[in-house]
Formats: C-alpha cells, structure tokens, sequence
C-alpha cells in the first residue's frame, strides 16, 4: 500500500532520538487502550474502528442520497453545522476541488455552509443567494440544539419551503443527528427528512468518516469509497500491533509531546498548497478541543505558505522561541505549468525558464524548512504522495489516532470538550434564555 510519511529527523537536533524514544512503551499502552476502550473518555471511541466497520449498506445510503439530491439538478447544496458538524466535510472537499470551483462547472452542486458563525451579513448574503439557484440541504447537529445551526436552519427551512412548497422542500433536506435524542431529530422524524444517524460513541470532531462528512463530501462528487479505504489502511497502519518503528501515529504523538516538554508549547501546520487550508482548521478543532484542557496542551496553529512566509515568516523564523512546524506537503500536484522563458527578462526570472512552478514551491519549502530550523524551529514532514481521496482519508485518521495517543500522554481526557460550555452559558444568559435567569442577573452586573 502507498502511504503517508513522517520525517521527524530535523525534530532531532532540539530533542534527542532517546527523548522520542521514551515514550514508545507508553504509547503503545495507549494504543491498546484506544483499541480496547479501557481509556479516559472511553464511551466516545467509536471512531477508532469506524473505517473497517462501515457497512456496505450505510455507503450505499449515502451515495443513494447523494444521487436522490443531485438527480434534482441542484445548484448548491448547503451544510447547516458547525465545528465537527462541518470542517472535515469542508477539509475534504476543498482539498480535493478545483481551486476556482465556485465559477466553474464541473457537473457537480457547489457545497456551500451555513450556521457555522451567527454573522448577519452571511446568513443575509447567502439568502440572497440562494433565492436565485436550485438547492438542497443537509442539516447536521449531533446534539441538535447547537445555537448556531440551529438559528441558521431556522432561516434556510422558512426560505426551502417558500421556494418549493413544505413537501419538496421535506425531499431536499436532510438530517444528521443523534440516534434518539435531540431536538433535530424530532424535528427530522415529523418533518420526514432522510436521516442519518451520528453513532453515540463518535464525537463530533472524530465524525468525518460518518454520514456527518460523507454525505457532503459525496454530493461534492468525490469518491467516499476511495476517502474511506484511505482510513481503512492507516487504521491498520497505525493499529495496535504495529510497531512503534513503523507507527507515524505513535511517533507523531511521541515527537509533539517531547518538543511540548521541552517548552515548544505551539505547534504549526505549514501546508505550500492553499487547497489543505482547511485540513489545518479542521485539524486545529480536532487537536484544541483533544487536548486544550487541564491548563495543558500545545496551542494548534496554522499557516498557509508561501503567502504566510510574507505575514507570519518573519514572526516564525525570529519571534518567542516556543515554536515548531508540522509541514504538510504534496509530492505531486495535479497539474503541470512551467515557467516560459522571456526575451526581456525584466524580472530576471529566464533562470526558472521551464521548470515546473511546483519546483520553485518545493524549493521555497526546503529553503523554508532549513531556514526556520537554523532558527530554533523543529520541523516534522507528513508526505502525501498526491491530493486524492484516498491519501486525505488516510491523512485524517492518522490525525485522528495521533490525537487520540497524545491526548493520552498528556494524560487529558482527548474525546470531551467542557471548555465550549463557558462562553454558551454568558450568551444565554445576555440574551435572557429562560431558565438562565440567575445567570443573567449575575452577568448584568459585571457589565
Ligand atoms: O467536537 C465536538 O464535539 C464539537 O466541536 C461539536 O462538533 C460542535 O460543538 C457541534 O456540535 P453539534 O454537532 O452537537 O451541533
């Protein structure tokens, strides 16, 4: 099987080969704990088998919706959720479309999202949008009571059912939710919406391999076949019988926790192609909300290169010293442009004359790498051989079980997140929810 790689060697001048070493026995406790669910937080680790336990007959679902939604000849098709309920579809999809999709015509509806901020003007705009295109939904919310989708599909529902009466608009909308509980799937169930189901054991920021991602990433007219094998074998590769030498999980887990102890509290994912711009944010939720606790953690950032090497370069190569680098790259793009050659030569640019653009990318990214580890930044690689289904399903469940195996080492349950629930709490209670009357009077007065 072709595989993802990780090169950790230019990690090893800032900590030694010993250091990464040490924690190999008790990451591969971790990982039998993951495995055997004996664990922190061990009734949400669904997600560790979910690639091989997928059922021919929930895929076959999912393309079946998929092609029910498209066979309508839909425009756009909108994702009302917010974090796990909506960045692993939107990593995937933007990952692997065309970089100018959204003016283009390639056959297939343009996914588009909703509730995932509670910004006016967007909600405004996207209405607008909408008034003028045939679409569809699909309306995700593992609890079904989350303010912001909720608001948002409050809006769209009003809009569909104008536009194309209650029952079509009931054919154009469907539901990814809890089992049994929740508001959504209430609704879901009077209403008639196709539903899928959100296993109970799979946290939201581990559901991309659910309908949560697939459904979208589907009617985006990628192969979820292919994205789904992806994981399927780096399940196996990262599995518990792997040895530490062989497992990129384990020793990405291993390496970030020996820079973290060694005061490298901020991890960077670099990617040089703006198309993995959301892998990094959907990676930011999955490794914040896993390890983000406790008052420990290292603080997930990210950067697209080279554009950010002309805004956070600068901050990179010589700011505070508590940085390191995960860079993502792509070892062959899709397509092929070189450098014509110019009689003028102005720009001076005629030595480039026909290299491939993708060289003089590869190139910054060495001279990058080098030049911020001569600046005290440790740098690990991931290599994906190219951008497809297959090496992104791959990718993110790679993340996924390195988050799970880290969130262990630093000994935080990796699969809760009671942090999001502060910043609800004041909302509700400044907008006077009922029931939140005492925290209301409490706020009032700080303010
Ligand atoms: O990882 C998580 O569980 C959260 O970030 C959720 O995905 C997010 O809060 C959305 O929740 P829900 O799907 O219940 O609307």
């Amino acid at each position: 099987m072709d595989k993802i790689k990780l090169n950790y060697e230019k990690a090893l001048g800032f900590v030694s080969e010993e250091k990464v070493l040490s924690f190999k026995e008790d990451l591969q406790k971790h990982n039998e704990a993951l495995q055997n669910k004996t664990g922190k937080g061990n009734d949400f680790l669904g997600w560790v088998n979910l690639p091989s336990s997928i059922s021919e007959e929930m895929i076959s679902k999912v393309e079946a919706t998929a092609a029910q939604l498209k066979g309508k000849n839909i425009d756009i098709f909108v994702v009302v959720g917010i974090g796990g309920s909506y960045l692993g579809a939107k990593a995937v999809i933007d990952a692997l479309s065309d970089s100018f999709a959204a003016l283009k015509d390639n056959g297939n509806p343009l996914v588009l999202f909703a509730g995932q901020n509670i910004s006016e003007d967007y909600l405004y705009e996207l209405r607008e949008l909408l008034k003028n295109k045939e679409y569809a939904m699909a309306v995700i919310s593992k609890s079904g009571t989350t303010t912001e989708p909720a608001l948002a599909f409050r809006l769209l529902k009003q809009d569909i059912e104008e536009k194309y009466g209650k029952e079509e608009a009931a054919q154009r909308i469907v539901a990814v939710t809890d089992a049994e509980r929740g508001a959504l799937k209430t609704l879901a169930t009077e209403e008639g919406y196709e539903t899928f189901v959100i296993p109970d054991d799979v946290g939201g920021r581990y559901s991309v391999l659910t309908p949560v991602g697939l459904i979208a990433i589907a009617v985006a007219g990628f192969s979820i076949r292919e994205f789904i094998q992806g994981a399927k074998d780096m399940e196996v590769a990262t599995g518990v019988d792997v040895a530490f030498e062989d497992n990129i999980a384990a020793q990405y887990a291993a390496v970030r926790n020996a820079l973290y102890q060694d005061g490298k509290l901020i991890e960077i994912l670099v990617n040089y192609n703006p198309k993995l711009h959301y892998v990094a944010e959907w990676w930011k939720q999955l490794y914040g909300e896993s390890e983000g606790k406790e008052g420990k953690g290292i603080f997930p950032a990210s950067v697209d290169f080279t554009s950010d090497l002309h805004s956070m370069g600068q901050y990179i190569q010589e700011g505070e010293r508590k940085l390191f680098e995960t860079v993502i790259t792509v070892n062959n793009p899709d397509r092929e442009v070189r450098v014509p050659s110019d009689e003028a030569n102005l720009d001076s640019l005629n030595f480039l004359a026909g290299k491939r653009v993708d060289e003089v990318n590869k190139m910054a990214e060495l001279g990058t790498m080098l030049a911020h580890v001569d600046g005290g930044v440790p740098n690990m690689l991931i290599e994906l051989p190219k951008l497809n289904e297959y090496f992104i399903g791959q990718l993110l469940y790679f993340f996924e079980r390195a988050c799970g195996l880290s969130g262990y080492v630093l000994d935080v349950n990796p699969f809760d997140q009671p942090g999001v629930e502060a910043y609800k709490k004041n909302m509700f209670a400044l907008l006077e929810k009922p029931g939140f009357e005492e925290e209301t009077k409490k706020i009032k007065e700080r303010l």
